[in-house]
């Protein structure tokens, strides 16, 4: 009793001597503990054909806004420069609404955060231009944030009933530019153990759908057909290449050829099969992925897998991820549906990660086309 007595008030002692000393240290330290409590993080994407904003407030989204741009339907794929005007006509709106959507003004916000590569040149420049100048004149910090980590880090979004993965973990990164599997150490170390040599996942969906007469982004329609239809129906050759690496663009040749072949034996071979054929599309893509998946996990023994990106919206690699938990007892992680293709929530949140660390960018920052995951 007189011990622990004893022990508390060497404590108190210590504590209010410190305090006298270090006086000036511990109420900054206080301060921005205070402030930490209130981040308001405006996240801006706009680095292909999706204007989109955000807030985040330690770390929860209070609202994500996405403007897609129609224009690119007809023409089956993004046009930059269609896209970078559709941007600059979007962002003052698209801000504007998710500020109103937080209910909150613009200066309440703690710093501003957007994608500064990799993506289009004149698209990715609208969001950077936009970023720059709205934290200049609001005076607070600039934080520039790489779009293929953040589809990553988006899994640390805070949500009810979504569970984070715990580092190291797998993720397949899945969208219309990249195909990779990334062994992520922690929140901003990443290794590529694998990535496609051509064509991007959601390429050959986009693709498949085009050669089917179906309009840009065919990927969900590819999806919501394939639903309806028999898996098995036809079989495509899948490509060979290393254990951890990836291929679709010869598969995307076999698709063309197939369809091309049956035309000509039945001109409605498409308006006949579609359902078929979409299902036995996806199933041939996500066979391919997830036996890649599985390789990562023998070469890595890691087990906790996460998927990322625009195709991770995909009802069957959703489906058949997470049926390997029952069948291998791994722990699986699947964005939400709102944060697998291009938002701003998941810039937000990166921004939040980093404004922790103390990470900011000056005004010097510029737009970077390409730029890999690590950097
Ligand atoms: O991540 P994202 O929005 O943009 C890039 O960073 O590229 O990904 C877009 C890609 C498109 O190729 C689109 O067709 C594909 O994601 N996608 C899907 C699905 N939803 C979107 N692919 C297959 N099934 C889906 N449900
Ligand atoms: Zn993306």
């Amino acid at each position: 009793m007189v011990k622990t007595t004893n022990r508390t008030a060497i404590f108190f002692i210590r504590l209010i001597t410190s305090t006298f000393v270090n006086g000036y240290t511990i109420l900054t330290l206080y301060f921005k503990l205070m402030s930490i409590k209130d981040l308001y993080i405006l996240g801006i994407e706009s680095s292909c054909d999706d204007t989109s904003a955000a807030i985040i407030y330690n770390g929860k989204v209070l609202s994500n806004v996405v403007a897609g741009q129609k224009i690119h339907e007809a023409y089956g794929g993004v046009v930059p420069e269609l896209a970078s005007r559709a941007h600059q006509q979007n962002i003052v709106p698209v801000v504007h609404q998710a500020l109103k959507g937080a209910n909150i003004n613009k200066n309440q916000l703690s710093a501003i955060a957007f994608t500064n590569g990799p993506g289009l040149m004149g698209s990715l420049l609208v969001g950077t231009s936009f970023a720059k100048s709205m934290a200049l004149s609001l005076d607070i910090p600039l934080i520039a944030v790489n779009h293929m980590q953040a589809h990553i880090l988006a899994h640390f979004i805070e949500e009810e009933n979504q569970s984070v993965p715990p580092f190291p973990f797998i993720c397949l990164t899945i969208s219309g530019g990249h195909t990779q599997l990334v062994k992520v150490t922690n929140y901003f170390e990443f290794e590529i153990l694998g990535e496609t040599t051509d064509d991007a996942v959601g390429e050959a969906f986009d693709k498949t759908a085009k050669i089917l007469g179906l309009p840009y982004p065919g990927g969900p329609l590819v999806d919501q057909y394939a639903k309806l239809g028999n898996p098995k129906a036809f079989s495509f050759t899948k490509p060979k290449v290393g254990d951890l690496e990836f291929s679709f663009s010869g598969l995307k040749t076999g698709i063309l050829y197939f369809i091309q072949k049956n035309i000509k034996e039945n001109p409605q071979f498409i308006e006949e099969n579609l359902p078929d054929i979409c299902a036995s599309v996806q199933r041939t893509i996500v066979e391919i992925l997830m036996e890649k998946i599985h390789n990562a996990v023998k070469q890595t023994g890691i087990t906790h897998i996460a998927i990322a990106g625009g195709v991770s919206a995909n009802s069957e690699i959703r489906k058949i991820l997470k049926a390997t938990e029952q069948l291998h007892g791994w722990n699986t992680y699947i964005p939400n549906f709102e944060y697998t293709t291009d938002n701003a929530a998941m810039i937000g949140i990166v921004g939040y990660l980093k404004y922790l660390q103390n990470s900011f960018s000056d005004q010097s920052i510029s737009a970077r086309a390409r730029l890999g995951i690590e950097e």
